[in-house]
């Protein structure tokens, strides 16, 4: 179970040379994952969660989710997939199409079948599980801020209950305490649920902070699979692949160049240098 990708390539034009995924290999589990997805701009990040949900089909190789082999067929049901897999998008103001806030986030629910009052009520926790305010709920989802409009997408996909929720950059558009809180929200969730999350970020701190496991994509192809200590121990490989350190990383760095810090292990978050700098663990 779970999403599985075997020798996938996809073109959003025929008559192009260039893949947008070249040869992807990929198996994502139902459970317990949290995986950030990073990379270049341009190198198929949206593009290849698009594939995660059957917004986009493969051009070659086979992709499972769950119990539906997504093929190009008109016989293809994305319901179930959907409903297994929730996707929200880059750019939200795309997802967001109803009159109020409140039927904005029923939408989905509703869709797959559940009553008026079901749905309501799944969009009402949903809603306050993300921090949406009751007074929000009943205005036009048009007038909100960027952050605000995030929110909605993401309680949305929430007012699903799918089991594996895909966020592509989510914390764009948010000031630092509300990117705080979606973060700490999404980390209590899964702690609690053990909910997959993937999730696309150019923000290494959160990365570094978050992921059990890292996928970095470079020019449609995926070129690391695997955890983030070993990703951000290696220099030569980040540069060749246009990826920052973590603030807390280059910071150690400096320290350690000017002599005033040792250790032996990378600290990756402010927490791991201040164990550092303070000798509470030894580092060595
Ligand atoms: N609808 C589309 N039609 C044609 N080409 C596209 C389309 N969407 C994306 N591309 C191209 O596919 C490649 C991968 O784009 P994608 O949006 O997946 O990158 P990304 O890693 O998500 O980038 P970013 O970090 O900027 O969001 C890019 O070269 C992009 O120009
Ligand atoms: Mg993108």
């Amino acid at each position: 179970m779970g999403i599985d990708f075997q020798n996938v390539e996809f073109k959003y034009s025929k008559k192009a040379s260039k893949k947008q995924l070249d040869n992807i290999n990929l198996h994502i589990d139902a459970q317990d994952e949290f995986i950030m997805i990073v990379g270049h701009t341009g190198s198929g990040k949206s593009t290849l969660v698009q594939h995660m949900n059957g917004l986009l089909l493969a051009s070659s190789g086979t992709i499972k989710v769950f119990d539906t082999n997504m093929i190009r067929s008109k016989k293809i049901k994305l319901k179930p997939v959907r409903e297994h897999v929730g996707l929200v998008f880059q750019f939200p103001e795309y997802q967001i199409f109803e009159s109020t806030v409140l039927e904005d986030i029923m939408f989905g629910p509703k869709n797959f079948g559940k009553t008026k009052d079901e749905a309501r009520e799944l969009a009402i926790k949903a809603a306050h599980l993300i921090g949406i305010k009751d007074d929000i709920l009943e205005r036009s989802p048009f007038t909100l801020s960027g952050g605000q409009m995030r929110r909605v997408a993401i309680a949305g996909a929430l007012a699903i209950d799918p089991d594996i929720l895909i966020l592509d950059e989510p914390t764009v558009g948010l000031d630092p305490k509300g990117k705080e809180e979606l973060m700490n929200l999404l980390v209590r969730m899964h702690e609690e649920t053990h909910k997959t999350i993937i999730m696309i970020s150019h923000d290494m701190n959160i990365v570094a902070t978050l992921a059990k496991r890292v996928l970095v994509m470079d020019k449609g192809k995926l070129v690391y699979d695997g955890n983030k200590e070993n990703l951000f121990q290696n220099q030569t490989f980040l540069k060749t692949h246009n990826l920052d350190l973590p603030t807390a990383s280059i910071l150690a760095m400096g320290l350690k160049e000017k002599g005033l810090i040792t250790y032996g292990k990378l600290p990756l978050t402010k927490e791991e240098l201040f164990q550092v700098i303070t000798g509470d663990i030894p580092n060595e």
